[in-house]
């Protein structure tokens, strides 16, 4: 795909609901008695895969006019799926419903694509084992195809060697189905979605400190879901109006839990113009509006507590970093090397493509920024959504021919991507 520029933006752009908060309204509200009805769900091909799952176990979901009812039957109401369940490229699908399959009393198995059948397991296979769950890798490699047959699981305190809402969250899940307390403790806070929200649909969640614990055979029941906007998906519109020349955006309905907002820290860091404004609180969530202008950046130092917060971001704010002036170091972010793709790789190559100075490391990179020394690229997603949009918005501000291999894997998160953004072009 040839790839745009853009020097003046100017508009609104409502971005499409998050996806963290859209499985997981999907999962809870399978398991819940009674109707869950969700509105603003993302219609990205990973939390379509999520959707296929559950109804592949007997749930009924309507997706019709932008409005997600799922009939929930339960606890103990999920059937024997027909085959593989298959999560598609989804992680985050993979690794919440290993938690509830966990519990069952059906066997079952789960695979997805390529990237998936690479991603690490065994960081939830552990603890469920721990647990009791009779759960293992097909291939004994650590890494999906899954396998599960029917296991009475006890509670546990777990300390997680990760910081990863993936592996809590599935901990927490499998914890339903437990015979006492499970616990969860990770050694830097995680994106809290799913204690939020299955606090709302009637589990007995409680916060102390670091550790997240769980009662299990709560009484769930269905919920009306609105979903805020994605702080991901937001990020590169933000990342657009800062490196334009010319932006003025307002991004609406974006959703800023504090485990999730690290990427706005950061860009006030590098003295980035962003700001909240009609801030509000949304199914339980905090929401606002996003006014966006055109800023001269600096490098900054990312690392410690604050990289969960940011995870999914890095990507967009390493190429900020190459067009910021001075050295932007991100360290302690080593999970980088485990997402769709290997974006300490990914992120490396393209930035060298486009003429940015960056040296990789184990748990980040170094980018000494400089405008003057990047250039038109010829890009490649490596089938990585977020890689795809970083890059994306790189070339909006790079003022010469640039493309992009696979650039449709937007469609994972945002399938309408390209066009959100042509609408603020003003030249
Ligand atoms: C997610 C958690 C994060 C994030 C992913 C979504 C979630 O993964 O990168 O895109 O919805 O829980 P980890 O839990 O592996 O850090």
């Amino acid at each position: 795909m040839k790839l745009k520029n853009a020097r003046r933006l100017r508009g609104t752009v409502l971005v499409p609901g998050d996806k963290s908060i859209s499985h997981r309204a999907i999962m809870f509200g399978a398991i819940s008695e009674g109707t869950t009805e969700i509105t603003n769900f993302l219609q990205g091909a990973d939390c379509l895969s999520t959707i296929a799952c559950f109804r592949n176990m007997g749930i009924s979901i309507e997706n019709k006019n932008g409005c997600i009812l799922v009939h929930g039957k339960g606890l103990h109401g999920l059937s024997e799926p027909g085959g593989c369940l298959d999560v598609g490229n989804s992680g985050t699908t993979a690794r919440l419903i290993s938690g509830i399959l966990a519990g069952q009393s059906f066997a079952s198995s789960l695979t997805g694509d390529a990237s998936i059948q690479k991603r690490p397991m065994k960081r939830i296979l552990v603890p469920l084992s721990e647990m009791g769950a009779d759960v293992s890798s097909q291939n004994g490699n650590g890494c999906a195809p899954l396998l599960f047959h029917p296991a009475k699981l006890h509670g546990v305190s777990y300390s997680s060697p990760v910081a990863s809402a993936q592996v809590k969250s599935c901990i927490l899940l499998a914890g339903l189905y437990a015979d006492g307390m499970t616990s969860v403790t990770e050694p830097a806070l995680s994106r809290n979605h799913t204690e939020l929200m299955l606090s709302a649909f009637g589990a007995d969640i409680k916060k102390d400190g670091a550790a997240v614990s769980v009662l299990p055979e709560p009484h769930l029941k269905g919920l009306k879901v609105e979903v805020p906007g994605d702080i991901s998906s937001a990020a590169y519109f933000i990342a657009a109006g800062l490196l334009a020349q010319d932006a003025e955006i307002l991004i609406q309905n974006v959703g800023v839990n504090p485990t999730r907002d690290g990427i706005l820290k950061v860009i006030c860091a590098m003295g980035g113009q962003v700001s909240k404004l009609n801030e509000r609180i949304v199914s339980g969530e905090p929401v606002c509006d996003l006014l966006v202008t055109s800023s001269q950046l600096k490098g900054t130092t990312i690392e410690g507590d604050l990289i969960p917060s940011l995870i999914d971001e890095i990507p967009m704010i390493a190429v900020l970093a190459a067009f910021a002036e001075g050295v932007t170091k991100i360290k302690d972010a080593a999970e980088l090397q485990v997402k769709e793709s290997n974006r300490i790789h990914t992120v490396t190559e393209n930035l060298r493509r486009m003429g940015a100075n960056v040296t990789p490391a184990e748990d980040g990179m170094v980018i000494c920024g400089s405008r003057s020394l990047l250039h038109g690229a010829e890009f490649d997603s490596y089938m990585d959504h977020r890689i795809a949009m970083a890059f994306a918005v790189a070339a909006l501000a790079l003022h010469e021919p640039c493309c992009m291999k696979d650039a449709e894997c937007v469609n994972i998160s945002y399938p309408s991507f390209y066009s959100d953004m042509e609408k603020l072009f003003c030249e």
